[in-house]
């Protein structure tokens, strides 16, 4: 396992124990109305969010939870490494240099995780940053829209969202468990999980989706054909890779190669993150009243939006 990688893990392992020793009443708190799980992050954190300083060529991935935020990082990391190395002929000997400093930093997964000194560490890492971030916009530094950084928003349909997020949350030690299906619904519905309403967050994100530096992209289609989905963010943050180079980097972030790779890799994570990998697992939780409540408040919020459109409620989240 590569020492980048290596550290994430460690790092997680960590959190997962402090969450283990954590009363349920203690894992959670809120700032601003939403809730954010307090193991992972913390009100000083977002106190000086604002001095996160975005460069212009920061590569920006926002997606709430369970839209398929890790496997995207992960090709973005590899192709980004990738290209910088080959570009830079880079040797040996600066590529392991290049993992020090990335380790010593401690640049922690999320934008909105760790310690609020994280964002002064952040500021000296010498290389293109890719800063993956599940707050919704109004929340974001505001540096990054002024540095017209691209941001790419990755989207996953709203029913099966609200299905991956419903195991991770009873699977993952870092937030309280729901005793029932239906009791998480509840709380779904009225955005009362981690990172708020996925509802208020397509809403918000959809007053920037027709920006210039702004990209949209649904796990759907990435699902449906995983190359041409990683073809069009190459194009668009600029990455100049071959139709062989995508092919490549398509396969080793392919649900089958992903899976088998965080099984490999010490830590309880592998299983937490890859449930089924699908499309459609809604159907075996939702009840008719539940397909109809979501029906309606889709259609009251979303139904005639871009990016209402572009999630294929009808092909997705209809029986
Ligand atoms: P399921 O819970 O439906 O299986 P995130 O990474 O944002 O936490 O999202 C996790 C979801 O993305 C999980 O969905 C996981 O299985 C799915 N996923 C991760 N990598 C994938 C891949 N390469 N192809 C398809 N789905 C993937």
């Amino acid at each position: 396992m590569d020492k980048s990688r290596k550290t994430v893990v460690e790092y997680l392992d960590k959190i997962l124990a402090d969450s283990e020793k954590a009363a349920p009443e203690d894992l959670l708190f809120s700032y601003k109305g939403i809730l954010y799980p307090a193991t992972l992050c913390s009100p000083e954190t977002f106190q000086v969010l604002d001095s996160f300083e975005a460069r212009s060529d920061d590569v920006i991935l926002v997606a709430y939870p369970k839209n398929g935020n890790y496997c995207y990082t992960n090709w973005l990391d590899q192709v980004l490494n990738d290209l910088e190395i080959t570009a830079a002929k880079y040797t040996e000997e600066e590529i392991k240099k290049r993992i020090n400093i990335t380790n010593e930093l401690s640049v922690f997964p999320r934008l909105e995780f760790g310690d609020p000194e994280k964002f002064k560490r952040m500021k000296e890492l010498p290389f293109r940053r890719i800063i993956i971030t599940h707050l919704p916009p109004q929340v974001l530094p505001k540096s990054i829209f002024k540095s017209k950084a691209k941001i790419l928003l990755l989207v996953r349909n709203l029913k099966d969202t609200a299905v991956s997020y419903f195991h991770f949350y009873n699977n993952m030690p870092t937030l309280p468990s729901f005793g029932s299906w239906d009791e998480y619904f509840t709380a779904f519905m009225h955005g009362k999980l981690c990172w708020g309403s996925y509802f208020d967050y397509l809403v918000d994100w959809n007053k920037h989706v027709a920006d210039e530096n702004v990209m949209a992209i649904t796990y759907e289609e990435l699902k449906e054909n995983q190359t041409l989905g990683l073809k069009k963010t190459a194009d668009f943050f600029g990455f100049s890779l071959s139709e062989e180079e995508i092919q490549t980097v398509a396969e080793k972030s392919s649900f089958k190669a992903m899976k088998e790779k965080s099984s490999k890799t010490p830590g309880a994570f592998g299983e937490i993150f890859f449930c089924k990998g699908g499309v459609s697992d809604w159907k075996n939780l939702f009840n008719e009243d539940q397909n109809q409540e979501m029906d309606k408040t889709f259609e009251e919020l979303l139904a005639r939006t871009k990016l209402g459109a572009k999630i294929k409620y009808e092909v997705y989240c209809k029986a």
